[in-house]
């Protein structure tokens, strides 16, 4: 194994440059090295101007999306040595403004996801001393939707997105859906506004990118299309519960 790999890497100030350019850098190639540490090595030590995001290096806050040779991916959970020898191309996530180098504008997210609601809502808020106990069979009902860490893969993945800036998106739906298959959730008649709409699960087509981009196995597609069966059963027979 060489010592060394290169990084191809997307640098941009959208304020002074018209497009983006590529950089290389040359980091080493350690066994237990991430795509993050290599770009961490860089900042460090062969370019501190480079912008990127990360926090926890053990895929939990999400914050660390980029592009990976051509495809969405967590750089603290992609190692540098499944891209041996190299080169590793590193860009922004894709379908997302870019702020500055890796660094990506998810406004439109963050945006849109209050309008699914995605917390507990309940017809009696306000009861003091209430449990609301749920067994491990409940909690396994939305458990999977649960694990999503709004990382964006899921996003800069779908086709869809790059081209309807409107459609809610994968996680947004899957988030909802966390909340609609809680057991003590009252709010899926709430969601079903927005959700099933041409902005919603309608919007998807689906092409099952979101799924295979997502790193903590949510399934999105899998959300959509179980929402898109409650959508059309409400249609169908507007006096059917979910
Ligand atoms: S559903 Fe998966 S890919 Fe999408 S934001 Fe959540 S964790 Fe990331
Ligand atoms: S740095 Fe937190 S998920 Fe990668």
């Amino acid at each position: 194994m060489p010592d060394t790999i290169m990084l191809q890497v997307t640098r941009y100030r959208p304020e002074s440059e018209g497009a983006p350019t590529v950089q290389e850098y040359e980091v080493p190639l350690r066994e237990e090295w991430a795509v993050l540490d290599g770009l961490n090595y860089v900042k460090d030590h062969l370019d501190g101007t480079l912008s990127f995001r990360w926090s926890c290096r053990m895929g939990i806050c999400g914050s660390c999306g980029m592009t990976v040779n051509g495809d969405p991916a967590l750089s603290c959970g992609t190692f540098l040595t499944d891209h041996a020898p190299g080169p590793v191309r590193v860009e922004p996530l894709a379908n997302f403004p870019v702020i500055r180098d890796l660094v990506v504008e998810i406004d439109d997210f963050l945006l849109k996801l209050p309008e699914v609601k995605p917390w507990l809502v309940r017809d009696d808020d306000g009861v003091d001393g209430v449990e609301f106990l749920q067994t491990p069979e409940q909690l396994d009902a939305y458990k999977q939707y649960s694990m999503c860490i709004n990382c964006m893969l899921c996003y800069s993945a779908c086709p869809v997105y790059g081209i309807e800036p409107d459609f809610l998106g994968p996680a947004a739906i899957a988030l909802a859906q966390r909340y609609n298959l809680d057991s003590r959730d009252q709010g899926a008649h709430q969601r079903l506004d927005v959700l099933a709409t041409d902005a919603g699960v309608w919007a998807c087509t689906y092409v099952g990118e979101c799924t295979r981009a997502c790193p903590k196995g949510v399934d999105p597609a899998g959300a959509i299309q179980r929402y898109k069966l409650t959508a059309a059963a409400r249609t169908l027979l507007p006096w059917g519960k979910r």
